[in-house]
């Protein structure tokens, strides 16, 4: 697996978000759920791309209709993680590429274009931000910074999660939002943030980010105390160790 190669194809993916003008929108079902031509348009680069340097990869990708997740080598893709904020011109979303094979994470990509940010990591090697290597976060809940996510698409989801937000406010330092759970996992792998949550997240929100959180020395699993099962929705808890059993008393 040449990780450069695959590099040199997200960097110019990038390209497109970087550079999109007013983008077409589409809605989804559910509330607040919408996808923009230019998340059709760098799934569709990806997959080509990425098509011809592994001819034997399968892939799993927001915009497109899936199979089930098998042992196969799969690329795990969101062309654009934080669409809200893309649409919204805030330059905080990212492309997000785990790969997974017997659906166990071996290598993840997260890169946020405008910052040219490259988050990279690879199973039992450590993790990376252009080039350099990042490490999770000593503090303890009571000084942490924790990222969330509100999940608006669900009535019942975005209810527990404001009173979770408010539990948290009075256990930690402040909380914040960002709008890209992929981005959220990379502030706990290099220690912006110390704990990141989010109450449903989809399989390519997460598949890059959990692979960069554990190889930067965090954990990362439900909200419940079980384990991530790639390939599928799930809530999602990532921290440091200390905070990682501090937050799960809290749910
Ligand atoms: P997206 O921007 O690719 O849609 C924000 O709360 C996080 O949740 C983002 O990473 C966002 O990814 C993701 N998200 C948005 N809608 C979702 C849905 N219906 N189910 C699961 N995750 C979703
Ligand atoms: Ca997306």
């Amino acid at each position: 697996m040449n990780s450069m190669a695959i590099e040199a194809v997200i960097r110019e993916a990038g390209e497109i978000i970087a550079c999109a003008k007013h983008p077409k929108v589409f809605e989804k079902e559910g509330h607040a759920n919408f996808v923009t031509q230019t998340d059709q348009d760098v799934q569709d680069f990806l997959i080509h791309e990425l098509s011809l340097l592994m001819p034997e990869a399968k892939f799993l990708a927001e915009e497109k209709e899936n199979a089930v997740l098998d042992d196969s080598l799969t690329f795990i893709i969101d062309p654009i993680d934080g669409t809200t904020n893309f649409m919204h011109a805030r330059e905080c979303s990212a492309i997000s590429v785990g790969i997974v094979e017997k659906r166990e994470p071996v290598m993840a990509f997260v890169y946020q274009p405008w910052r040219k940010d490259l988050y990279f990591a690879q199973k039992g090697e450590g993790a990376f931000l252009n080039g350099q290597p990042i490490h999770v976060s000593p503090l303890p809940l009571s000084q942490a910074v924790v990222n969330v996510g509100t999940s608006p698409y669900r009535e019942e989801l975005r209810k527990r999660s404001m009173s979770l937000c408010g539990l948290f406010l009075e256990h930690a330092a402040d909380i914040r939002r960002c709008g890209s759970a992929a981005l959220d996992l990379c502030d706990v792998a290099c220690g912006k943030a110390e704990v990141f949550w989010e109450l449903e997240l989809s399989p390519w929100d997460y598949a890059a980010g959990a692979l960069l959180v554990t190889e930067a020395g965090g954990r990362i699993g439900n909200c419940e105390g079980g384990p991530l099962q790639q390939g599928g929705k799930s809530s999602v808890l990532a921290a440091n160790s200390e905070c990682f059993e501090q937050a799960l008393a809290l749910f």
